[in-house]
């Protein structure tokens, strides 16, 4: 067989429905015209980058720096990680220098070389649930072992289960928030509660270390920014990008930021050198690197994924549907009225025209995922669908 047994076995897991459900979807589009499809099942944001990191690009690229184009230390060109660094210590206080961070290539860029640098082979890496999908396989790419943790019914971390899942091959908690499929944002206070749970486990010989995923960090509606993680636990490393906040998912620019407490930074970055070789990305792309250095503080309009994120919900509550409401990120994820969901999605494909993501492919039957990255007027448009919904499977 041309692919290994490993990977047949992903492809095979891929099959069933999310191949189905996608066939569908082309087959709808060629049928209704794609401009009658109320696409919700990408996160894949419609907005453009904001007009000033398109002008950086230009000037980038009118600017002919000798050199450019070439090779440049594995953890990125100094100067960009510098004003990285200068972003991180104005943000959280701490003496964050350029060591602290390593440029990559996206959030996944970040967390592939990370969990190839931290892991060996059995080491658990505790996920809270549901969860983005690509992290179970950025755990099983380097031998790690995911420990799924449910959340509870408002998406927020449950400490004790938590306490439960920890075993003494326990290297890291991965935490998503604003959260990839739920929207939700983890409060401070359960976060100061995991610290004092990690803490305990120090004191019994585990040093586990906190990894956040903060891809949606700046999209958030909360009236308070984003707790601050480095100030909460001191083993703590970010991975983050610009593919959401600046809306350049296809450019692949992302990077590390290293808490400046862990004592053995100079250790970690070695590793990560080899690792973003070996993995054969090598660097982060350049031109991209010297375009995002000054946008740290700005992001694409969070008021308009406010805007969608208020009519879909309002939508969403006046059909019937239980729903978390979503403090950040773009997505939300409701309960579907139907007990398999798959067939509730499919439902929805072919009564309504709307396509959303069965939640088991984000570890949690019985929900949906919306993703509301698309054109307000693609919300407007579905509006009735969902309220027409509602009737049929909720009975409003
Ligand atoms: C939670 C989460 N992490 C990481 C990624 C991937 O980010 P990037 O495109 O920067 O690699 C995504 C993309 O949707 C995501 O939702």
């Amino acid at each position: 067989m041309i692919v290994s047994r490993s990977m047949n076995r992903l492809i095979e897991d891929q099959e069933g429905w999310t191949r189905k459900m996608f066939e569908a979807a082309i087959q709808m589009r060629k049928t209704f015209g794609p401009e009658n499809i109320y696409d919700f099942s990408l996160g894949n944001p419609d907005i453009e980058p904001p007009p000033a990191v398109k002008q950086k690009l230009i000037t980038s690229l009118g600017g002919s720096c000798p050199g450019m184009h070439r090779y440049m230390p594995n953890n990125g060109y100094e100067d960009v990680r510098e004003d990285i660094a200068a972003y991180l210590a104005e943000r959280t206080g701490l003496p964050f220098t350029s060591r602290h961070v390593f440029m990559s290539v996206g959030c996944a860029g970040a967390l592939n070389i990370l969990f190839k640098t931290m892991l060996n082979a059995g080491d658990e890496v505790i996920l809270p649930s549901p969860f983005f999908w690509e992290f179970k396989n950025y755990v099983e790419n380097f031998g790690g072992v995911p420990k799924f943790v449910e959340t509870g019914e408002d998406f927020q971390l449950d400490i004790d289960a938590i306490e439960r899942a920890i075993t003494s091959k326990t290297k890291a908690i991965l935490l998503n928030s604003p959260n990839n499929p739920t929207g939700a944002v983890y409060n401070e206070a359960s976060l100061k509660q995991v610290a004092a749970l990690l803490q305990r486990e120090r004191k019994k010989g585990r040093e586990i270390y906190l990894v956040a995923d903060e891809a949606y960090r700046k999209i958030i509606y909360t009236k308070e920014p984003l707790p601050d993680l480095f100030a909460i636990y001191d083993l703590v490393i970010i991975a983050t990008s610009h593919s959401k906040d600046l809306a350049l998912p296809g450019e692949r620019i992302g990077y590390l930021a290293i808490s400046p407490h862990i004592a053995n930074v100079d250790l970690l970055v070695s590793g990560l050198m080899i690792a973003i070789r070996a993995l054969g990305f090598v660097n982060a792309p350049a031109l991209f690197q010297r375009v995002v250095a000054e946008f740290q503080r700005n992001s694409v309009s969070i008021a308009s994924y406010r805007e969608k994120r208020d009519l879909l919900y309002g939508t969403l509550i006046e059909a019937g549907f239980d729903c978390v409401e979503p403090m950040g990120a773009f997505y939300m994820f409701p309960k579907s009225p139907l007990p398999d969901e798959v067939e509730f999605v499919f439902r929805m494909q072919e009564e309504e025209r709307i396509l959303v993501v069965p939640g088991r492919g984000f570890g949690r039957k019985g929900y949906f995922r919306i993703a509301y990255c698309v054109p307000l007027e693609t919300i407007q448009k579905a509006v009735p669908g969902f309220l027409r919904a509602g009737k049929r499977y909720i009975g409003r």
